[in-house]
C-alpha cells in the first residue's frame, strides 16, 4: 500500500504536527515504513547541526528506483506514468506506462553501464525536457551513480565549472533543443564545455531535432546507437540511506555554485511525504508541474515525489507563451489535469496577455493549484485563483530551497486553510523559527525575523560536495544549533508564514537563484570593467530584476555598446537566465572606509527610492551618491 500516510483533516494535521515534534523519530520511522527498503535501517536519526552530521534511517538499504518504478509493476503496471507534450502542439505527445517507463529507464541504465559507469561515479546531465531525461536522471539512480542535472540554459562555462567541481565522468545530452519558436544547439555548448573537462570520459548524445551535429572520436556517441539489443532488466544497485543520490549547484551568497547534495533515504521519504499531503494526491490524478528538471521543484515534483506516489506525471517541452498565451491551459484541457504547479513568474506574464487566452478554456480537471520559487504577490494569486482555479481550487503557496529537498511551509490542500500570498504553516515534521538578527528567537505572533530550522528532517543538506566546511558556514554558522534558510519571513496573529524574500546576497530572478557576487565575477570578466555591483530590484513579471552598477576602466564613447558587450559577457559566463535589466555605467561605487560596498543604498537607487538613502557619513566619498542618484535608469 502507497500514499498510506496522508493527513485528510485540519484535526489529523494539529495532531500529526503535535506528534512530529513530541517524537520526530517515530513519526518519521513510520512514513518510511511505507517504502520498499532491502534492509531495514538501524537507527531512525542521527544529527549534530554544529558539523553538521545529519543521518537519517542509518543503515538502511535500497534503491529509489525500485520504489518510483518496480513496487508499482504488480498494481500499476498498466497505469500511465508519464506523460510528454512537446514544445510544439503539433507534434505528437508520447505516454509511457510504469511498465514502459520501468523498462526505458532500465535499458538507459544499462547503456550507462555499457559505457563504464559505475556507482558513485558522478553523470552530467545536459538536456532538453524530453522523456529521455526523466529515464536518464532514473538509470544513474538505478546504478548508483550521482547525477548533477545541468539547467539547459547555462552556459558552456557554467556547465564546466559544476562537472569540474563534480569530477564527473560522463555527460548526457542532445543534439539540439526546443524552446518556443527557436531551437538552440545543445551538443555545440557541451562540445564547448568539455574543452575545459579533463574528468570527462564519454558523451552520450540523444536524438530531439535531427541535427547533424559533431561526435568526437572515442568521447561521443549516439543513444539510439548504443540502445540497440540492450535488455529492458537492469538490477537496482542496493545503496545505503545516506548514500549521495544527487548533486544540485545552486546560487550563494559567493561567486562559485555549490554543489548540494541529496542522499537516497532521507530524500526518498521527504519527497513523497510532502508530494502526497501538500497536494492531496489521488490515484486517478494528472499531475503537471511546469519546473525544469534542471532545478530542484522538476527533480521533486516533476519526476521523484509524483512516481514514488504511483502518480501520473506529466512533462512539458515548451513555453508558457508558445505558440500563444493560452498553451498551459490548453494542455490542462487536452489531458485533464487535476493538480496543477507552476510559478508565480509564468502567471505574471501570462496576467499580461488577453484573458480570453485563460478563459477559452474549460479548466474543469483542475483540482488543485500550487505556486513555488518565489514570493506570490496578491495581484497573482487572486488572478491564478479566480480566473485558472475559478475560486474552486485551493491554491498552495509551497516554501521551500534546494538545500530542504521538499516543501517545507504550505497549506495541504483543501486541508489546511490559506491565505492569499501566505505559505502559510510548516509541514508536520518541520520546525521552523524566526529569529532575530542577533539569534535570540521569537516567540510571539505579529513579528518578522530571519527564518530558521531548529530540528532536522529527512530531506535536509547533507554537504556542499567536495567543500564540507562551506555547507556549514553557509547554513550553520550564522545562528548556533540552527538551520538557517538565508530567508526573511513574517508570521502574522494567526501564526501564518508569509516568506519576504532573501535576507542575504541572493536575488531571486522569475524563481532563478543567483547569487550577486556570481553575476559581478561575471560582468568583471569584461576587459573595460573595473568593479561592479549588482543587486536586485522590484521587477513586474520576473519578481526581482537585476540591476548592475559598473565602474569601467574609461569613460565609454557609445554606453549603449558596452551595456551589450557587458550583457553577452554574463551570457558567455552565466547563461541567458543572469542577464542584467539595467547597466548604469558610474566612476565609484558608495564604499565605507574600510572599502565594504553599502549595497543598501545601490538597493535604494534601483528601487527607484532616492528620498531617504540613511546615514551616508561613514562613506569614503559620499559624493558619489549624488551622482549614482542623477544617473539611475
Ligand atoms: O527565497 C526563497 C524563494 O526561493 C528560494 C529558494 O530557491 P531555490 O533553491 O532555487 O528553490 C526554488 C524552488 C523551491 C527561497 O530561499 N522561494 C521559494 N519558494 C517560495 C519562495 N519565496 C516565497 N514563497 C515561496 N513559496
Amino acid at each position: 500500500m502507497i500514499n498510506n500516510y496522508q493527513i485528510k483533516t485540519f484535526e489529523q494535521y494539529q495532531e500529526a504536527y503535535k506528534r512530529s515534534v513530541e517524537d520526530p523519530e517515530g513519526f518519521w520511522a513510520d512514513i518510511a515504513d511505507t517504502f520498499t527498503w532491502r534492509k531495514k535501517w538501524d537507527k531512525t536519526l542521527e544529527w549534530n547541526f554544529e558539523e553538521p552530521d545529519v543521518k537519517w534511517f542509518k543503515g538502511g538499504k535500497l534503491n529509489i528506483t525500485e520504489n518510483c518504478l518496480d513496487r508499482h509493476l504488480k498494481t500499476r503496471g498498466n497505469k500511465l506514468a508519464l506523460i510528454w507534450e512537446p514544445n510544439d502542439p503539433k507534434e505528437r505527445f508520447v505516454r509511457f506506462t510504469y511498465k514502459e517507463m520501468y523498462e526505458r529507464v532500465c535499458q538507459f541504465a544499462n547503456v550507462l553501464k555499457k559505457n563504464g559507469v559505475k556507482k558513485g561515479d558522478r553523470v552530467c546531465i545536459y538536456m532538453p525536457m524530453i522523456p529521455e531525461l526523466a529515464f536518464a536522471v532514473l538509470a544513474c539512480a538505478r546504478i548508483g551513480a550521482i547525477h548533477s542535472v545541468i539547467f539547459a540554459g547555462f552556459s558552456a562555462v557554467a556547465m564546466a565549472d559544476r562537472i569540474n567541481d563534480a569530477g564527473a565522468k560522463m555527460v548526457l545530452t542532445s543534439d539540439g533543443l526546443n524552446r518556443g519558436s527557436k531551437q538552440i544547439p545543445v551538443k555545440r555548448v557541451v562540445d564547448e564545455a568539455l574543452e575545459t573537462c579533463p574528468s570527462v570520459e564519454k558523451v552520450i548524445v540523444v536524438e530531439r531535432l535531427g541535427w547533424a551535429v559533431n561526435m568526437v572520436e572515442g568521447r561521443d556517441v549516439w543513444y539510439h546507437d548504443e540502445v540497440q539489443g540492450v535488455s529492458k532488466e537492469c538490477p537496482a544497485e542496493e545503496m545505503d540511506a545516506e548514500d549521495m543520490l544527487f548533486i544540485l549547484y545552486t546560487s550563494g551568497s559567493t561567486g562559485k555554485p555549490k554543489g548540494v547534495v541529496h542522499t537516497c533515504g532521507g530524500y526518498m521519504i521527504y519527497a513523497q511525504y510532502t508530494f502526497s499531503n501538500v497536494f492531496q494526491y489521488e490515484e486517478s490524478d494528472i499531475y503537471w508541474c511546469t519546473a525544469d528538471i534542471g532545478w530542484i521543484t522538476g527533480h521533486t515534483y516533476l519526476l521523484y515525489g509524483p512516481l514514488l506516489s504511483g502518480a501520473t506525471t506529466l512533462m512539458f517541452e515548451g513555453v508558457p507563451t508558445y505558440p500563444d498565451m493560452g498553451r498551459f491551459w490548453q494542455v490542462c484541457d487536452k489531458f485533464g489535469v487535476s493538480i496543477f504547479y507552476t510559478a508565480p513568474t509564468a502567471i505574471r506574464s501570462l496576467m499580461s496577455g488577453d484573458i480570453d487566452h485563460v478563459l477559452s478554456y474549460s479548466l474543469d480537471s483542475l483540482k488543485v493549484l500550487g505556486s513555488v520559487g518565489e514570493p506570490i504577490n496578491e495581484e497573482a494569486w487572486h488572478w491564478y485563483h479566480t480566473h485558472v482555479g475559478k475560486e474552486r481550487c485551493p491554491l498552495v503557496d509551497t516554501w521551500w530551497q534546494t538545500e530542504t529537498g521538499g516543501i517545507m511551509i504550505s497549506s495541504l490542500a483543501n486541508v489546511t486553510p490559506t491565505k492569499p500570498a501566505h505559505a502559510a504553516f510548516p509541514l508536520p515534521g518541520i520546525q521552523p523559527i524566526l529569529v532575530n538578527s542577533d539569534g535570540t528567537e521569537i516567540t510571539e505572533n505579529e513579528v518578522e525575523g530571519h527564518l530558521c530550522m531548529k530540528f532536522p528532517w529527512p530531506g535536509i543538506i547533507r554537504t556542499t560536495y567536495g567543500d564540507h566546511e562551506r555547507c556549514r558556514l553557509s547554513y550553520f554558522s550564522t545562528y548556533k544549533g540552527l538551520y538557517f534558510t538565508g530567508d526573511g519571513a513574517k508570521r502574522d496573529e494567526n501564526g501564518y508564514y508569509r516568506i519576504i524574500g532573501r535576507v542575504d546576497d541572493v536575488i531571486n530572478v522569475s524563481g532563478h537563484r543567483f547569487g550577486t557576487a556570481e553575476i559581478e565575477e561575471a560582468i568583471n570578466h569584461n576587459e573595460h570593467v573595473v568593479e561592479s555591483a549588482v543587486v536586485g530590484y522590484p521587477h513586474d513579471l520576473k519578481g526581482q530584476g537585476i540591476y548592475a552598477f559598473v565602474i569601467c576602466k574609461e569613460k565609454p564613447e557609445r554606453e549603449d555598446y558596452l551595456r551589450a558587450e557587458i550583457i553577452e559577457t554574463v551570457v558567455e559566463k552565466i547563461g541567458k537566465i543572469a542577464k542584467p535589466d539595467k547597466i548604469q555605467i558610474v566612476s565609484g561605487l558608495p564604499k565605507t572606509r574600510s572599502g565594504k560596498i553599502m549595497r543598501r543604498i545601490l538597493r535604494k537607487v534601483a528601487e527607484g527610492d532616492t528620498s531617504n538613502l540613511g546615514d551616508t557619513s561613514t562613506l569614503l566619498d559620499p559624493d558619489v551618491v549624488d551622482e549614482i542618484k542623477e544617473g539611475a535608469l
